[in-house]
């Protein structure tokens, strides 16, 4: 296979701050392998058998964790967190007590913010061949947000060839809170083309649109009739080019999809996505409420992938279980409130075959 590169340890070995980066990898028993580094909590390389056996690497990621650093595109791979996706103006309340967090996309705060959870060097607990558990100690007022908050992320390759990822968060403040990982996908093989010819069934009949700075207006719109319908398998690039103002605002999909139209194993089932040259078909699911399907619109080829080629425009896509963007300030959304007596779990999985 053109893509079989794995990441050269080396290159992920630095300090950041006084933390001590590093490559870190997990196998399972049908030879799926998994590469993270701690910088971020990332997904750094994702290599799947396809129908001959031959191994995929079927997310983007970069060389270094000096790679990472750069400002192009700071979410491949990573944890994002606390709050993932916008929260308009930045701003919210609990309890009557105003926050502010820093703004960095137009007028709102997106993705946790500059320092958010994907530029931290995220403390190992435990690291052994099919586990991998990170931790943060998010401070009080970090990027804007109240309260100190514990977070445990723990990555796991299953022999079912599922890569599971478990959030758990606790706070000694009310806060609010929204945890996902931004991994791009292209079930082709990174570096192999753009995800537009790759086949997507999503099992939500709702999303949330948007205005023109990607905050939802509040009500759930019906995909009926609409380019956003994907409840039959479709291409993803099929309608994207579409005159639909809201693939004009998100510069084609970069959309929270409302889920629970399908259960599976006691969570919500999200979707299965198939690429068309390899055939490996990847299943998603989640306790999460919600979904961002993001179609790599502001990729620009910036960045040198692991496969040695560049980003280019869709040449990923991402499915972010999350709840819903800017629920602090919408309160008929799911609640992103964490109350210091509770713990924050969720559970999302990605599931691999040819
Ligand atoms: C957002 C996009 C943003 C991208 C950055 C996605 O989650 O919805 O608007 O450009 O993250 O990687």
């Amino acid at each position: 296979m053109t893509n079989l590169i794995f990441p050269d340890a080396a290159s992920y070995q630095t300090s950041i701050k006084g933390k001590t980066t590093d490559l870190y990898l997990l196998q399972n028993s049908k030879g799926m392998k998994a590469y993270f580094t701690n910088f971020g909590g990332r997904l750094v390389a994702l290599y799947v058998p396809d129908h001959d056996g031959n191994l995929v690497n079927v997310t983007l990621g970069l060389q270094s964790v000096a790679a990472y650093q750069q400002p192009t595109d700071v979410y491949y791979g990573a944890i994002v967190g606390r709050f993932a996706n916008r929260i308009a103006k930045g701003a919210f309340a609990i309890d009557g007590n105003a926050y502010q967090l820093t703004i960095n996309n137009g007028p709102n705060a997106l993705h946790g913010g500059e320092g958010g959870f994907h530029q931290v060097v995220w403390e190992v607990i435990q690291h052994d061949p099919q586990s991998l558990m990170l931790f943060h100690l998010s401070k009080d007022g970090e990027e804007g947000f109240p309260g100190n908050l514990a977070v445990k992320i723990v990555y796991t390759l299953t022999d079912e060839n599922e890569l599971k990822i478990s959030y758990e968060a606790q706070t000694d403040q009310k806060t609010s809170i929204n945890l996902t990982n931004h991994a791009y996908f292209n079930l082709n093989g990174e570096g192999n083309g753009d995800i537009l010819k790759h086949q997507l069934q999503l099992f939500a009949d709702q999303f949330t649109p948007t205005d023109g700075t990607a905050i939802p207006y509040g009500n759930l719109e019906n995909v009926k009739h609409s380019p956003f319908d994907f409840i039959q398998s479709t291409e993803i690039g099929a309608r994207i080019q579409e005159n639909h103002e809201q693939l004009i605002f998100g510069n084609g999909y970069d959309h929270n999809y409302v889920l629970g139209l399908e259960k599976e194993r006691n969570l919500n089932k999200v979707a299965i996505a198939k690429g068309d040259l390899t055939g490996i078909v990847m299943e998603v699911f989640t306790s999460e409420p919600g979904v961002q399907f993001y179609t790599g619109n502001y990729m620009e080829g910036a960045n040198t992938l692991n496969c040695g080629k560049k980003d280019f425009r869709r040449t990923g896509f991402c499915l972010e279980t999350q709840h819903f963007p800017d629920s602090p300030n919408q309160a008929h959304f799911p609640t992103t409130l964490l109350k210091p007596e509770e713990v924050f779990k969720s559970t999302t999985i990605y599931q691999f075959n040819a």
